[in-house]
């Protein structure tokens, strides 16, 4: 290019003075600013992309730490959800154990409650040794309030002597599982075992009994001693306490020459249900209908009756 003196002249008046210390030319200058453009650019978009990176490993970060502690509730949630279910489980198991056991405690108590004749004990019962009764006896002192062969001397103590054996057996083993309650008779049985309440029985079984005390001459038979009274439902006394050993069953007791005290201490126990060891309440249905009066003739009549043979 062919460049005129004037041009020349011109550029060099107007140029500034830096622009010739520097090798540059406006366009090279140009061409740098654009380079330091783009490199600040590239650097912007390094750092952009640097710190979308950042963001993007803090956002995975985050979501890992919160995956982490959503795993860590689940956990704790779950070692919750064991503990209240073992918890429960337990509860459960102590309440169940809880009811068995007084379920159990309840049949035992029912078991010793509810006397049962089984063909067993009936026959156990038959083969009680007398011999070794007696001696069970004296060991016991059961003379103490019953007299030497069973024939009290207290009015309002029973007279035992010549009474069936699985009346008696069945008295004591009554008094024994708290079925019929009596303070000295509890302390008695307690020290016997069952074969020596059988054994026991058996001998007073073999006694005699004298001829009670009591007026015999002039002595009507009380109408429900022998009749009953149908208008009360009363069967008369001796349907069931008859002389007849078969008629009595196993548990029926002869009242004939018992203590007429006790007799009636007895009945009004029935009656008020102090009494309550008798089977099928028996013995309470009958003397809630009776009389004190009634109870205390019937006493009297029966004291005064012999024992049969
Ligand atoms: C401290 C006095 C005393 C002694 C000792 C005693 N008993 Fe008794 N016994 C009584 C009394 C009182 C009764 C009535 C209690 C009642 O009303 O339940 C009775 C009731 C009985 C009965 C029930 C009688 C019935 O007709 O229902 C029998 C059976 C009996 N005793 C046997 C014995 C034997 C066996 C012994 C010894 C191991 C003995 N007793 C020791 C005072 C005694
Ligand atoms: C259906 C049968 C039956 C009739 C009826 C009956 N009894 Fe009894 N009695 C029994 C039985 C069974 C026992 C024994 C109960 C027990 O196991 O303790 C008994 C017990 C007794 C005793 C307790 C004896 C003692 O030594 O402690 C007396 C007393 C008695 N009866 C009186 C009477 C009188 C009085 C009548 C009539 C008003 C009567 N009984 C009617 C069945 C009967």
């Amino acid at each position: 290019m062919k460049l005129s003196p004037l041009y020349l002249i011109t550029t060099l008046m107007l140029s500034p003075v830096s622009s010739f210390a520097a090798d540059d030319t406006p366009i090279d200058q140009m061409m740098g600013a654009a380079k330091d453009m783009m490199q600040q650019g590239k650097d912007t978009a390094k750092e952009m992309g640097q710190s979308a990176k950042d963001m993007a490993q803090q956002g995975k970060d985050a979501a890992k730490e919160m995956s982490q502690s959503a795993k860590d509730m689940a956990e704790e949630a779950k070692q919750n959800a064991d503990k209240v279910l073992k918890e429960a489980k337990e509860t459960s198991e102590s309440i169940r154990d809880e009811i068995s056991q007084d379920f159990r405690a309840a049949t035992i108590e029912q078991d010793a409650k509810s006397f049962k004749w089984t063909q067993s004990l009936i026959e156990e019962v038959a083969k009680g040794d007398p011999k070794k009764g007696e001696t069970l006896a004296k060991q016991a002192r059961c003379s103490k309030c019953h007299g030497d062969t069973g024939v009290s001397d207290e009015d309002d103590t029973p007279s035992i002597a010549g009474q069936i054996a699985a009346y008696s057996y069945k008295q004591l083993h009554d008094y024994k599982a708290k079925n019929r309650d009596d303070r000295d008779m509890l302390k008695k049985v307690k020290k016997l075992s069952n074969q020596d309440m059988i054994d026991i029985s058996a001998w007073y079984a073999t006694q005699k009994t004298e001829a009670m005390a009591g007026d015999k001459k002039g002595k009507k038979i009380p109408v429900l001693a022998n009749k009953g009274d149908k208008k009360r439902f009363l069967i008369a006394c001796d349907t069931c306490h008859d002389k007849d050993a078969m008629k009595r069953g196993f548990q029926t007791p002869i009242i004939e020459g018992q203590k007429p005290e006790h007799f009636v201490e007895t009945m009004m126990a029935f009656k008020e249900g102090d009494r309550t060891n008798d089977h099928y309440k028996l013995m309470q249905n009958i003397a809630s209908k009776l009389t004190e009066d009634e109870i205390k003739e019937l006493a009297g009549y029966y004291a005064a009756k012999p024992m049969p043979e």
